[in-house]
C-alpha cells in the first residue's frame, strides 16, 4: 500500500475524526522528499460554505448570441474563516472567476480588459521562453479550454496583452455541451497567472441534454479544484528554486484544496440526486479522489460532453486540465456527512508532496417537506462514436522527455526533443484524421493537452528503455491497455503515465490556423513543454 494511503487509512482508525488527521503540516511531509513543498499553515477543514461563483448567461429569450466586458483585475478574497483576506487576481471580482454559461450553437463574445497592476507579485523566471529581457512582467491572454474556436480566438500564448488593454474573443459553440473552462495562457508565465486566480468554468448547455432529466438549477454545480499553501498572514506562497537567476520550479503541490476558491468547504445538500462538474484547475495536482463513508460517483461526462452510458466509479482521478461530469445519490442519507478526499496515489509522481486529504464535506439535511425527486439517471446518455483506427492517415510518435540543461540548471520537460521556438512540426491537414502516440520516457505522468479539437484514447502500452549507445531502444513490456469506459468519451486532455505509449486518435476539423498543444502541469509547460501545432487548410 502506499505511504499516503496507509497514513490516511491508519488515521481515520485512529480517532475516527476528520479534525485530528494528521494530513497538512510536519508528519506529512516527512516520508516524501522529492518535491519543493512549502507546508504553509493548518486550517481546519469544512468552516467555510461552498461559493458558487456568479452566472453569466444570455438574458431571458435572446438566446443567439451574448456578449460580455470581463475586467481583470487584483483584489482581496476570504479563502478561509481563520485567514486574513489573500491578494489574488481573478475575473469580474473574483476567483475563480463568472461561470460562463451558454447554449450550443449560440455565439459568445466576450471582451475582456486587462486592469491588472503593472508588477506581477510571484517571481517571473526571465530564462523561461518569453519572459526574458524587455518583455513586460504582467501580460495576459484568455484561452478557452476545450473550445472549438480559430487560431485568433483560443487566446494564443504570445498573443498576450498589457494592463490597460483589452482582448476580444469569439466563441461560436457549434460542439456538443460539455464542462469548459478558460484560464490565462501567457507565453512563460501562465503558471503564476494561473495561481493568481486567473481561471473559471464556462458551461456549454446543449438542448440535446433536456430529454435525459439530469439534475439541474441549484443541483448542477461546478467545482473547481486548485492546491494552494498560505503563509501565516493568509498570502498565497509559491515556492522559488535555490538559484536567484532562474527562479523556476518543477512542479507546484500546495498543503490544502480550494474548491470554488474557498479552503476544504461544506456544502449543504438535500437528499437528491446532484450532477458536479469537477474541473482540476491546480497547476501541477493530480487529484484521486473518493468519498467517505463509502459511496459511488456516477460518471456521466468528460472533457468534451457526455459519455455513452453512466460509468459508476469509487474513485476518480483527475489529472491537471481535466474536467469530470459526476452525478452523486444523496437519497437516503438524510443527516449524514459525506466527505469528499483526496489520496493522490504514490504510482502517480505527479501527485507526491504533501497530499492533502480534505477536499469537501456534504451535510445532507433532512428536509420538513420532502419534495419528490424529478432527476434521473439515465441508462444511456450521448452517442459517441468509436473512431476507428484504420481512419488515420498519419501516425505520428511523440516522446515526452526531460533533460538537463547544458550549464547543469533546472531540468527542462520537452515535448519530442523541442522547444516552443523550434520550426513547427506538427501540421495536421484539416479534415483528415491522425494518431498521435505519446511516449513517456520520464518518471511524471504528464497530463497532454491539444487545443481547439476533440480526441479519443486509444490504448496504454508500457515499454521498457534498453540503453544503447546513442540512441535508447524501446522495448514492449506489455499488450495495450484498452481505454475504460471512463476514458471512452470526447477527451482533450489525456494522462500519459511514465514508460507507457499513450495513443490517440484525432480528427481534426474547425478554421485553419496556428494553435498549441502542451502538458497542463503548468510548471512544465512554462518550462518549455510546450509546443505550437499548424492545422493546414
Ligand atoms: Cu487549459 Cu493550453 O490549456
Ligand atoms: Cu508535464
Amino acid at each position: 500500500m502506499p505511504p499516503t494511503r496507509r497514513r490516511f487509512l491508519a488515521a481515520l482508525g485512529s480517532t475516527g475524526t476528520a479534525l485530528l488527521l494528521p494530513n497538512q503540516g510536519v508528519a506529512a511531509q516527512s516520508d516524501e522528499k522529492t518535491a519543493p513543498v512549502l507546508t504553509g499553515v493548518r486550517l481546519e477543514p469544512f468552516v467555510d460554505p461552498l461559493p458558487i461563483p456568479p452566472v453569466l448567461r444570455a438574458a431571458a429569450g435572446t438566446s443567439k448570441s451574448q456578449h460580455h466586458r470581463i475586467t481583470l483585475s487584483e483584489f482581496q478574497q476570504k479563502v478561509h474563516r481563520d485567514l486574513p483576506a489573500t491578494l489574488v487576481w481573478g475575473y469580474e471580482g473574483c476567483t475563480p472567476g463568472p461561470t460562463i454559461e451558454a447554449t450550443r450553437g449560440e455565439t459568445v463574445t466576450i471582451d475582456w480588459l486587462n486592469k491588472l497592476p503593472e508588477r506581477h507579485r510571484l517571481l517571473i523566471d526571465p530564462t523561461l521562453d518569453g519572459a526574458g529581457e524587455g518583455v513586460p512582467e504582467v501580460r495576459t491572454t484568455v484561452h478557452l479550454h476545450g473550445g472549438h474556436v480559430s487560431s485568433s480566438n483560443d487566446g494564443y500564448p504570445e498573443d498576450w496583452i498589457t494592463p490597460g488593454h483589452e482582448q476580444r474573443t469569439v466563441y461560436p459553440n457549434r460542439q456538443p455541451g460539455a464542462t469548459l473552462w478558460y484560464h490565462d495562457h501567457a507565453m512563460g508565465i501562465t503558471r503564476l497567472n494561473a495561481m493568481m486566480g486567473l481561471a473559471g468554468v464556462y458551461l456549454l448547455r446543449d438542448p440535446e441534454e433536456d430529454r435525459l432529466h439530469l439534475p439541474s438549477g441549484s443541483r448542477d454545480i461546478p467545482l473547481v479544484l486548485q492546491d494552494r499553501t498560505f503563509d501565516a498572514g493568509g498570502q498565497l506562497a509559491y515556492p522559488v528554486s535555490g538559484m536567484p537567476q532562474c527562479p523556476s520550479v518543477p512542479e507546484f503541490f500546495g498543503s490544502h484544496v480550494m474548491v470554488n476558491g474557498c479552503v476544504s468547504p461544506y456544502l449543504d445538500v438535500e437528499p437528491h440526486l446532484y450532477r458536479f462538474r469537477l474541473v482540476n484547475a491546480a497547476n501541477s495536482r493530480v487529484f484521486q479522489l473518493s468519498l467517505l463513508p463509502g459511496q459511488e460517483f456516477i460518471q456521466i461526462g468528460s472533457d468534451g460532453g457526455l459519455l455513452n452510458q453512466p460509468v459508476v466509479r469509487d474513485e476518480l482521478l483527475i489529472i491537471p486540465g481535466e474536467r469530470v461530469d459526476v452525478l452523486i445519490d444523496f437519497r437516503g442519507r438524510e443527516g449524514r456527512r459525506i466527505m469528499l478526499v483526496n489520496d493522490a496515489p504514490a504510482p502517480f509522481p505527479s501527485g507526491r508532496g504533501l497530499v492533502p486529504a480534505w477536499v469537501m464535506q456534504f451535510r445532507v439535511n433532512r428536509p420538513l417537506n420532502p419534495e419528490p425527486e424529478r432527476a434521473e439517471i439515465p441508462e444511456t446518455l450521448a452517442t459517441v462514436p468509436r473512431l476507428r483506427e484504420d481512419s488515420a492517415v498519419k501516425t505520428r510518435r511523440l516522446q515526452l522527455v526531460e533533460v538537463m540543461t547544458a550549464n547543469g540548471q533546472p531540468h527542462r520537460a520537452l515535448l519530442d526533443g523541442k522547444r516552443f521556438m523550434d520550426p513547427i512540426s506538427e501540421d495536421p491537414l484539416n479534415g483528415s484524421i491522425e494518431i498521435w502516440e505519446f511516449v513517456n520516457m520520464t518518471a511524471d505522468a504528464h497530463p497532454i493537452h491539444l487545443h481547439a479539437v476533440h480526441f479519443q484514447l486509444l490504448d496504454r502500452r508500457p515499454f521498457a528503455v534498453r540503453p544503447q549507445q546513442d540512441k535508447p531502444e524501446i522495448v514492449w513490456t506489455g499488450k495495450p491497455i484498452e481505454a475504460p469506459p471512463e476514458e471512452r468519451g470526447w477527451k482533450d486532455t489525456i494522462l500519459c503515465p511514465p514508460r507507457q505509449a499513450t495513443r490517440i486518435i484525432i480528427p481534426f476539423s474547425g478554421e485553419p490556423g496556428k494553435f498549441v498543444w502542451h502538458c497542463h502541469m503548468l510548471e512544465h509547460e512554462d518550462n518549455e513543454m510546450m509546443r505550437p501545432y499548424l492545422l493546414r487548410g
